[in-house]
């Protein structure tokens, strides 16, 4: 496949941008060869700036449930644009967005909109802290929760241990305040509350963790989160950026029935604009600013665009429950026929799926902690990343992103793409057998 032009535009991008991108994963460093440009995009194909078409499982991270470039979803960004693209004043739009959100999610009594899902996650956290007057906050291993400061640590050596920054710039004097436990491990989460409940402000959690592949929360290890919160008087954030209408109308809290204390939302609520928001208790969204005293504010926040684009993309998967219907069936498939074809070739292969997001591991199975995920073989996933690339199958280049399906992936997508997997697998095969 020639990427000629995208190879010349990443060349250049890398004179301007740091690693060529504003994102470091897509700059395909893991996978050893470089990023195609995508040029535009509809339904279930991508096509790059050398007019390679992809079938396309990245769906922009997650956002695209209803493939790209839906037509009520443009027809509503199209219309609202027409009036202004960001007044930095109210608009009936935000309170839309808000409605439609706290109907579809009943644990959100109140809901802020922000721009992105790291804004979502720092600020639920100030809001955690804020709300109880408490330091600590408790996450998981294999967990990502955007790149704020508080959580882009690392778990110390032992379970009480301070946490180590897994970044530079981060203050070592903050990192103290993030515990980090193994996800899945309810037991651990029991100890902990029990040794120092009392300080911890919230625990913030993927209830289906989506960046480690894809790891299912275990519904006993979520419900031990639900009462060991309640019992010491911290809080709970589902972090459902990724999960959030995508395994479920109902996010995943609607999946599991377990009600968080406060929700963390980008992707699908911006249908493709940049949305993030995070709602819950209406006691505890009632200490933001301007009725309480933390603060959180956002120039671009709630713009009518972005607000046009989340509405359209929630109205549509409401109203048709065949999104999900499709969405879901067709990821079954996929995974379903990955797993088959690779145990054909004899290559060792796991799948996890939850609604239409998925993931396929290079390693045998159970996957069901971070763990289980690092024991796959990253040599063998970027080979089959490249060969599919080669074979028009767009997938994220990393073994620790999910797959993502949408309703517009129709059952010949899914035909093709294992097609190529058996093509690719083949190839692996000698590899293996060495
Ligand atoms: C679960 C989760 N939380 C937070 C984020 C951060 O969102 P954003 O990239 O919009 O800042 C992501 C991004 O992938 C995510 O998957």
């Amino acid at each position: 496949m020639d990427r000629a032009k995208s190879e010349r535009l990443f060349e250049e991008a890398k004179k301007l941008m740091p690693g060529g991108v504003n994102s470091p994963v897509r700059a395909y460093g893991n996978v050893g060869t470089t990023p195609p440009f995508i040029a535009r995009a509809k339904g279930s194909r991508v096509w790059d700036a050398d007019g390679n078409e992809y079938v396309d499982y990245v769906g922009s991270w997650g956002p695209m449930i209803l493939g790209h470039a839906h037509d009520a979803v443009v027809e509503a960004v199209r219309e609202t644009a027409k009036n202004g693209l960001s007044f930095g004043a109210p608009c009936e739009l935000e309170s839309e967005l808000a409605k439609t959100v706290e109907r579809l999610v009943p644990s959100v009594e109140m809901v802020r909109m922000v721009n992105s899902g790291t804004e979502a996650t720092m600020s639920a956290i100030r809001a955690a802290r804020g709300f109880t007057g408490r330091d600590r906050i408790v996450k998981f291993e294999g967990c990502y929760h955007g790149h704020g400061d508080s959580l882009l640590i690392k778990a110390g050596s032992g379970m009480l241990t301070t946490g180590r920054p897994s970044s530079k710039g981060v203050p070592a004097d903050l990192a103290k305040y993030t515990l980090t436990l193994q996800y899945n491990d309810a037991e651990a989460v029991r100890e902990l509350f029990g040794k120092i409940g009392d300080e911890i402000a919230g625990v913030i959690v993927e209830p289906v963790a989506g960046n480690m592949g894809v790891v299912p929360g275990k519904p006993e290890f979520l419900r031990t989160l639900s009462e060991e919160t309640r019992k010491h008087g911290a809080l709970l954030i589902f972090d459902e950026v990724m999960t959030g209408f995508r395994v479920d109308l109902h996010c995943a809290q609607g999946l599991y029935g377990i009600e968080p204390d406060l929700t963390t939302f980008g992707k699908i609520v911006g249908g493709g604009m940049p949305v993030g928001a995070y709602g819950g208790r209406a006691d505890v969204m009632k200490q933001i600013a301007p009725l309480g005293g933390i603060y959180q504010a956002g120039t671009l926040s709630g713009n009518p665009v972005a607000m046009a684009a989340g509405l359209a993309t929630l109205r549509e998967l409401e109203s048709d429950p065949g999104h999900y219907a499709t969405a879901d069936a067709r990821a079954a498939e996929l995974v379903d026929g990955l797993k088959r074809a690779a145990g054909k070739a004899g290559i060792p292969a796991a799948v996890n799926r939850v609604g239409s997001m998925g993931c396929l591991f290079f390693a045998e199975g159970p996957v069901e902690t971070f763990a289980d995920v690092q024991r796959s073989d990253l040599d063998l996933f970027k080979r089959y990343f490249l060969g599919m690339l080669d074979r028009g199958i767009y997938l994220a280049p990393s073994q620790f992103e999910a797959i993502f399906v949408g309703s517009a992936h129709t059952s010949g997508d899914v035909a093709k793409t294992l097609e190529a997997a058996e093509e690719v697998f083949e190839t692996l095969k000698p590899q293996v057998e060495r």
